[in-house]
């Protein structure tokens, strides 16, 4: 098990003092994970600032999850740091938590707790005081369309009302920047259509980083697309710079394929994808 090797002595950022420079609200800078000698994310800095809506696309295991279990604290890394609103996620992990939250891959579900019990343990755990809580429950309850679930055991739920449960927990504190990854894994199209209109009005407000490695996702809700390969980024920039003929399929395929664009001179070349 790799443990962390990067001490933190840099100060807190602070936020900016011209409004037309916003603060930035993620920040990752040379996060690394190796297991053992397999590289899972190596050297990945970028900054993203208030407001944005960055997708974060890349193949099965290109090392998504990995990074943005970094980038939520929940993950040392080999090397390099990362900062929620400023706050360093390991160093000033409470004050970062206050401000992120985070919609793991499977979600956070205990089986046999209600919605509503699972607010508001999760509330408690936080630190909300009951009234406040109370508060809290109710509109998140009422972002994420919960009502008729409340008292049924999570367990017992389609996919796509544990999806809204994972982020109503997310939502609870009323974080400015919120972390999802693949929220919108195993649901059914109406659902996805839901999911992303919440999406929308959430990035109104709020910093969003949302994986995924489905093209239209990153179509219809992001301003900018941070894309890795292999445990690299090999893109970062506006949605339009990506996109060729108003499509992201064609440079999503040529910057990920498994194959380098010479042929190999040996032999033993790996075989394309049909
Ligand atoms: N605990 C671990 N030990 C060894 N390899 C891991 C571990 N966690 C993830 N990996 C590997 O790291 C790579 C990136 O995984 P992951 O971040 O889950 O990718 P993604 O979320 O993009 O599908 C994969 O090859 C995966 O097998
Ligand atoms: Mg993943």
């Amino acid at each position: 098990m790799d443990e962390e090797v990067v001490t933190n002595t840099s100060p807190v950022v602070e936020p900016a003092a011209d409004p037309a420079d916003p603060a930035i609200m993620i920040d990752a800078h040379g996060l690394s994970k190796y297991y053992g000698p397999f590289v899972a994310v190596r050297d990945a800095s970028f900054s993203i600032p208030q407001g944005q809506v960055v997708a974060f696309l890349g193949p099965n295991g290109a090392g998504k999850s990995t990074l943005m279990r970094m980038l939520t604290g929940f993950l040392a890394p080999s090397a390099g740091r990362a900062a929620i609103s400023g706050f360093d996620v390991r160093q000033q992990r409470i004050e970062a938590s206050k401000r992120l939250g985070y919609l793991p891959e499977n979600g956070p579900l205990y089986p046999d707790m209600t919605p509503l019990e699972l607010l508001g343990f999760f509330g408690e755990a936080r630190g909300i005081a009951p009234r406040a809580l109370k508060d809290r429950i109710k509109a998140v309850v009422e972002i994420c369309a919960l009502e008729l679930v409340l008292e049924k055991p999570i367990g017992k739920l389609s996919r796509g009302y544990k999806q809204r449960v994972g982020l109503a927990q997310a939502l609870l504190h009323d974080p400015e920047v919120l972390i999802m990854d693949e929220p919108t894994a195993g649901l059914d199209p109406n659902q996805i259509k839901q999911f992303r209109e919440n999406m929308q009005r959430l990035g109104r407000t709020k910093t969003l980083l949302i994986s995924t490695h489905i093209l239209q996702e990153v179509e219809a809700v992001a301003d900018r697309v941070l894309l890795i390969h292999n445990g690299r980024l090999v893109f970062d920039g506006a949605l339009a710079d990506l996109e060729e003929n108003g499509s992201l399929d064609e440079p999503f395929y040529r910057l990920t394929r498994e194959l380098p664009e010479a042929p190999p001179a040996s032999t033993g070349g790996r075989e394309s994808a049909p």
